[in-house]
């Protein structure tokens, strides 16, 4: 690995949505935190100058996260804006004469991933390329066969070393914490394994739509939005063995990438897909469109450890709340004090939008249960996740060289080879009402079982 630092970020899509949402506040933190002092050269093409930028940059921190004066302040010094086409090789030698003395930029590209190749090859004619990193949104490609042929234009320019496949879900702690509490604490590791656990549930729920983002969600649907990454990742992280002792960057990606190759592919009947009614009237997408708003999968690891324990995985737009949860339930006890056997024990983990664990018994009849309010297991070991902003940390993480919260190709590739078939299908999406669990075909797929439909307090709606 070469932690050599970056001594510029430039980042292409400068103008866009992740950009104001999640790219604009995530560098006002690095700037608070002392961690950004480079100058920062955003990318577009929106026919602005430097100060438009900044003011977009202004209403960016207004609506998200907040505008700290002084911090925007410092930002503004080292912001710079590059206006033109990515076609066009001029933008490109604007670009390096902006970076003037930088021998070690970090490129991030938050951008549509078709525009990955192009961007890079320019990079890599204008000289940027050179001594760089490159930081890449996902979804890496569209399929296996993209992501591959993405994958050699990268290698073409860049060595694995410097590249850096982002999913935001790998900077949240919460996830990443599912590794420390499974082990860190000596009561789990016996239960965590086919032998203890029935099922495990992982349920990405949003209450919102796709919030003008038709043309993007058009290519991606709900599988490669975030099924493809954000819910394998959870997967992984949940599934995984633990890593040697003495870990390095590649132990933790080592093992996760065991996990997804231990998996196969999808088929048909393991996947329900929704679309929620009115998406076709969305701005941006067609009139036709089959593209998958909510999605279920049922999976298998076939693995020592999990071998026949299913994995449904759930995500979908316009749900009733927006929550990520994680609900692994454990196998029924044998009926000893009545015929009827009590109810199964499951640790259910919350990553989002508060992070909790909680473990207990679903109780419907008669019956008590009991809150045991001294346990106590270690669940991170971070002092403060909360403040953590998962863009800061990537970005931070990137810029000095630490690819290990980032997707390795070979984890991608797998990735990929799971959802693959999947994504060819011409099966029409099952239409659902907004605000539902999605389609009632879902309960196909999840064996005589129920989902666990996460509740939300009004304030987390
Ligand atoms: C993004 C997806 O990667 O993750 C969005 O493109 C989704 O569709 C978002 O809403 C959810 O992220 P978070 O961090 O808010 O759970």
């Amino acid at each position: 690995m070469d932690h050599t630092p970056s001594d510029a970020l430039v980042f292409f899509g400068a103008t866009g949505d992740l950009a104001y949402k999640k790219v604009i506040p995530a560098l006002q933190k690095m700037v608070q935190r002392g961690s950004l002092r480079v100058p920062v050269i955003g990318v577009a093409k929106a026919g602005w100058d430097l100060d438009q930028f900044r003011k977009r940059a202004k209403e960016s921190l207004e609506t998200h996260g907040g505008l700290d004066p002084a911090a925007f302040q410092k930002l503004c010094t080292l912001l710079r804006y590059v206006d033109g086409d990515y076609a066009d090789a001029h933008t490109f030698l604007q670009l390096r004469a902006e970076l003037g003395n930088s021998q070690h930029p970090a490129h991030y590209l938050a951008i549509a991933p078709k525009l990955f190749g192009l961007v890079v090859n320019q990079l890599r004619d204008s000289g940027c390329a050179t001594g760089a990193r490159v930081i890449l949104e996902k979804p890496f490609g569209r399929s296996r066969a993209t992501a591959r042929e993405l994958d050699d234009i990268l290698h073409g320019v860049f060595d694995e070393s410097h590249i850096f496949r982002i999913d935001h879900y790998l900077g949240k702690l919460a996830v990443q914490n599912l590794q420390v509490f499974r082990f860190s604490n000596t009561v789990l590791e016996p239960i965590w394994n086919r032998n203890f656990v029935d099922s495990v549930q992982i349920t990405m729920a949003e209450n919102f739509g796709i919030n003008g983002r038709g043309a993007f969600y058009e290519e991606a649907g709900a599988i490669r939005d975030v099924m493809q990454n954000h819910l394998l990742q959870v997967l992984a992280n949940l599934a995984m063995e633990p890593p040697p002792g003495t870990t390095d960057t590649e132990s933790v990606r080592d093992e996760k990438a065991k996990v997804l190759k231990a998996i196969r592919p999808l088929h048909e009947n393991d996947v329900v897909r929704g679309q929620y009614a009115g998406y076709t009237d969305e701005s941006g997408v067609a009139p036709d469109s089959r593209v998958e708003t909510f999605a279920a999968a049922r999976l298998f690891i076939n693995s020592w450890r999990w071998q026949g324990v299913p994995f449904y995985l759930r995500t979908g737009k316009k749900l009733p709340v927006t929550c990520t949860e994680i609900f692994v339930r454990f196998r029924q006890v044998p009926a000893i004090y009545s015929h009827q056997p009590p109810p199964g024990n499951h640790f259910r983990f919350r990553l989002n939008p508060e992070v909790t664990i909680a473990m207990g018994a679903i109780i419907r009849g008669p019956g008590k249960q009991l809150a045991l309010d001294q346990v106590e297991l270690l669940v991170s070991h971070e002092p403060t996740p909360e403040e953590l902003d998962p863009y800061e940390l990537l970005l931070a993480d990137a810029m000095r060289g630490d690819a290990s919260r980032f997707a390795r190709q070979d984890y991608v590739d797998q990735a990929w080879r799971i959802m693959d078939p999947v994504l060819q299908s011409d099966v029409p999406p099952y239409p659902y009402e907004p605000g539902t669990w999605g389609p009632e075909e879902v309960n196909a797929i999840i064996d005589g079982r129920t989902w666990h439909n996460p509740k939300v307090n009004p304030s987390g709606q």
